[in-house]
């Protein structure tokens, strides 16, 4: 059902959830324009309720993207890979620190942007770095005839889901998220991780903004709990990743040329399902910087 968002002078804007787990579509705004201080706080207030907040239809340079999202926060910048890992991460029409393009062209053999062609299993935006990105923006510009589906979850509801007992035993327990660069496969805790972006978040983390509590790992980059040891850390993270990945957590986005999507990263996590590879994807995406998370 579509509601009118109830606030002064914002009135041509409604608001139409899209399921039960989480995921609005907004209506009624053009973000090529400038915003109004209340049409940026009405976007805002349906944001923290709905957690993916997606419009259609819209025609966004590059400029328009980045000036309506730092009305977030400040822009994050590109995440450097280290260097041996350089040549897989960094795209050749990346242009722009501020903007990653995800899509599987390549030029010339050379891909112009990150994160290629196929499945990419759920995770958190940057959740290997001491101040994962708050919120993530991603704009559909070229689209294979199917697949390549943005999935979110919504981990306040995956967190409410833990059991009691869980939610005791992991009460101040950290759990270490690593970048590999892989897209469907686990990174690994083991071995010399030092040249590797990595870092122990809380598992269970307060919301700055909401206070509500989430839970912040993921299947693709969180590989241990500390202080517990190998075989039980694995099998309470499989029964975490699991419920994450809930299928009643999660709102599937299909895309559509000219929508954009932006998502709340400290309380969903997000995948991709698997798209033809010989057909063109291209998004593209701007974040909002983040800061160090709590329990
Ligand atoms: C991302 O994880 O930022 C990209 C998701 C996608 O390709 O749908």
């Amino acid at each position: 059902m579509q509601e009118a968002i109830d606030i002064q002078g914002a009135r041509d804007l409604w608001v139409r959830p899209l399921s039960p787990a989480c995921g609005a579509e907004l209506g009624g705004i053009d973000l090529s324009r400038p915003l109004a201080a209340h049409e940026v706080r009405a976007i805002k207030d349906a944001w923290n309720e709905h957690i993916v907040l997606v419009f259609r239809g819209q025609k966004l340079s590059q400029d328009d993207q980045l000036r309506f999202a730092a009305y977030f926060g400040d822009l994050g910048s590109r995440k450097k890979a280290p260097e041996p890992l350089r040549a897989r991460a960094e795209g050749i029409r990346q242009d722009h620190e501020k903007v990653l393009l995800v899509t599987n062209i390549k030029v010339d053999g050379n891909p112009i942007g990150a994160f290629g062609d196929g499945e990419f299993w759920f995770h958190i935006d940057s959740g290997y770095a001491p101040r994962p990105y708050k919120y993530t923006f991603l704009y559909a510009l070229e689209l294979p005839s199917r697949g390549g589906n943005t999935k979110f979850s919504n981990m306040y509801m995956a967190y409410d889901a833990v059991p009691a007992e869980l939610k005791e035993k992991l009460k101040g327990k950290k759990a270490l998220h690593i970048h590999e660069y892989n897209r469907a496969k686990q990174a690994k805790s083991w071995g010399d991780i030092s040249g590797i972006p990595h870092h122990a978040h809380p598992v269970f983390v307060t919301h700055p903004d909401t206070g509500r509590k989430t839970l912040f790992v993921d299947r693709l980059m969180t590989t241990r709990i500390e202080g517990l040891d190998e075989t039980e850390s694995d099998a309470i993270l499989n029964t975490l990743y699991e419920l994450g990945e809930r299928p009643d957590f999660i709102y599937e986005h299909v895309w559509q040329l000219g929508d954009f999507v932006m998502w709340d990263n400290r309380c969903t996590i997000h995948a991709r399902t698997d798209f033809p590879k010989e057909e063109r994807r291209l998004l593209r995406r701007c974040t909002v910087e983040g800061e160090p998370l709590y329990e």
